[in-house]
C-alpha cells in the first residue's frame, strides 16, 4: 500500500495490489418554486425579488428564450415589464412543439447563448413557454459550459404542475420520447396561472389530467375539489373570474404541486423505481405513440388511469361506485375514457413488457386503492388487462354509444 495518500472527506485509497481510489461527494440541490398571479404586471416584484438565489436588478441583462406562440400573445407585456424595471433583455422566440422537440432546437438555444455572450455566473437564461420549451432550454442550459443556470416561467398547465417543477430536461431522439436528457433543476420556477388565459381548453384539460393523477393516488381532498370545481375552473381556464373560482384554481394547483414535490424531493434522481407519480404512465406511452396525433399526453394518461381504475375494481381495491365517480370526473374535465387503440391485439401486453424493461425487471405498477391511495403490484396478467379493457369499454361507451368511435370523450378539443 502506498503511503502519503490524501485523505479528504469521501476520498480514500483502497487496499490492494495496485492503488485505487473511490471518490464520494454529495451535491446539494436547492431550487425554488414561486407562484404569483400577473408576473408581467409592472408593479409585481415577484420576478425581481421573489427568488433569493436569482435577484434581478436595474442594469442587469437577461437572455429570454420564449415559445413563439407565447411571444405573440404575451411578448409585449413581458418586454414592457423588463423595460419598466431597467432590465436589458434579448428575446429569442423559438418554435416549440412536440414534433420539433429535437436536437436542432437545442442547437438553436446554444447559438442564442453564444451570441448573447452569457456570463454563466450571473446571468441565468429565462425559459418562457410550455413543457416543450422549458425542457429544451433546460437541456441546452444544463449542457452549456457543463451547466448554466436557468429560470422557468411555464405557460401551460402541464408546465405549471408538472414539467416546470421537477428536475428533468430533455428532447426526443428519433422515436424515443425524451431519449436525450439531463437532471438539471432550474434555479427558480415562477408560476403564473394568468398566463393560461390564452391556452386552448384542450391543453387545460391536458394539465388537469396530471392533476387528477395526483388526486387518485395521493389525495381524496384534491379529488373532491376536482369533483366540485374541476369543470368550472377548466371552463374558466384557471383565471379565477370569481372569488370562488380563484380559490378553487389556487387550491387545485397548489395542492397538486405540493403532492408532486413531496414525491419528487426524496427521489430526485429516480433511483427508487416504485414511483407513484408513474401512475397513468404505464400504458400511456404506448397508447400515445400508437394513437398519434389523436391523443395529447394527458389524454393518453387519463385513459391509462381509466383502465387501471377498471383493473382496481376487478381486484376489489375500488368499489364500482368509486370507479363511477372517477369516470364522472374524467368526463367533466372534457377528457377521454376510451380509445379503440386499447383493443389492438398485443398492445397492452407490449406496453406491460416495455414497463418491466424500464423498471428493472418488475412491473412495479402503481394501482389505485379507493380514491386517494395506491399500492404497487407485480402480478398483472395480460388476461386481467383484457378483462379490465372490456369492463372499461362497457362503462365508457355505455348503451347509447356511437358505432366504434375512435375516441370517446366528454368534449375533447375546443
Ligand atoms: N420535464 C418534465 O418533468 C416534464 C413533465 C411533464 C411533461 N414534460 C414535457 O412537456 C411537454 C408537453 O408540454 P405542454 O403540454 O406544455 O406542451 P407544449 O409545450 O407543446 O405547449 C402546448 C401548445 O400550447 C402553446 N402554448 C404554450 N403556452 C401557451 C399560452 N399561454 N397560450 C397559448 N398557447 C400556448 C404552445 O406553443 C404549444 O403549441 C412534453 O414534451 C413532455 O415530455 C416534461
Ligand atoms: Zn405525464
Amino acid at each position: 500500500m502506498r503511503s502519503g495518500t490524501v485523505f479528504t472527506q469521501g476520498l480514500r485509497q483502497a487496499v490492494g495490489e495496485s492503488p485505487a481510489w473511490t471518490v464520494e461527494a454529495v451535491r446539494q440541490v436547492r431550487y425554488h418554486v414561486v407562484s404569483s398571479v400577473g408576473l408581467f404586471t409592472p408593479d409585481n416584484p415577484a420576478l425581481l425579488t421573489g427568488c433569493p438565489d436569482a435577484p434581478l436588478r436595474p442594469g442587469d441583462r437577461r437572455l429570454i428564450i420564449v415559445d413563439q406562440n407565447v411571444d405573440a400573445l404575451h411578448g409585449d407585456a413581458m418586454r414592457a415589464y423588463f423595460a419598466a424595471h431597467g432590465v436589458d433583455v434579448t428575446v429569442v422566440p423559438l418554435h416549440a412543439e412536440e414534433t420539433v422537440k429535437q436536437w436542432d432546437a437545442v442547437e438553436a438555444v446554444v447559438d442564442a447563448m453564444n451570441s448573447f455572450g452569457i456570463d454563466r455566473r450571473r446571468e441565468p437564461v429565462l425559459a418562457v413557454g410550455g413543457g416543450v420549451l422549458t425542457d429544451v432550454v433546460g437541456f441546452a442550459a444544463s449542457l452549456y459550459r457543463r451547466g448554466t443556470p436557468y429560470i422557468r416561467i411555464p405557460t401551460t398547465l402541464i408546465g405549471l404542475v408538472d414539467a416546470g417543477v421537477g428536475v428533468k430536461t430533455g428532447v426526443n431522439y428519433q422515436l424515443g420520447k425524451n431519449r436525450l436528457g439531463t437532471y438539471a433543476p432550474a434555479t427558480a420556477t415562477f408560476l403564473d396561472r394568468s398566463l393560461l388565459s390564452t391556452l386552448p381548453l384542450r391543453h387545460i384539460g391536458n394539465g388537469l389530467a396530471e392533476i387528477l393523477k395526483m388526486a387518485l393516488i395521493r389525495s381524496n381532498d384534491l379529488f373532491r375539489l376536482l369533483e366540485s370545481h374541476g369543470a368550472a375552473v377548466r371552463a374558466d381556464r384557471m383565471q379565477g373570474s370569481t372569488g370562488e373560482l380563484a380559490r378553487a384554481a389556487d387550491a387545485i394547483i397548489a395542492e397538486s404541486i405540493h403532492l408532486m414535490l413531496e414525491e419528487l424531493q426524496p427521489n430526485l434522481w429516480e433511483s427508487a423505481l416504485e414511483r407513484c407519480v408513474d401512475y397513468g404512465h404505464t400504458f400511456s406511452p404506448t397508447l400515445e405513440m400508437h394513437a398519434l396525433p389523436e391523443l395529447l399526453h394527458g389524454e393518453a394518461v387519463v385513459i391509462d388511469m381509466a383502465l387501471t381504475t377498471a383493473l382496481g375494481t376487478l381486484r376489489g381495491d375500488l368499489t364500482e361506485a368509486e370507479a363511477d365517480r372517477v369516470y364522472a370526473v374524467i368526463r367533466s374535465l372534457g377528457l377521454p375514457l376510451w380509445t379503440d387503440v386499447l383493443e389492438r391485439p398485443g398492445l397492452l401486453e407490449d406496453a406491460l413488457r416495455d414497463t418491466v424493461r424500464h423498471r428493472d425487471g418488475q412491473q412495479r405498477l402503481p394501482l389505485p386503492v379507493g380514491i386517494g391511495r395506491h399500492r404497487f403490484v407485480n402480478d398483472v396478467t395480460p388476461a386481467e388487462l383484457r378483462a379490465a379493457a372490456g369492463l372499461l369499454r362497457g362503462r365508457a361507451l355505455g348503451a347509447a354509444a356511437p358505432a366504434a368511435p375512435a375516441l370517446v370523450a366528454g368534449q375533447v378539443g375546443v
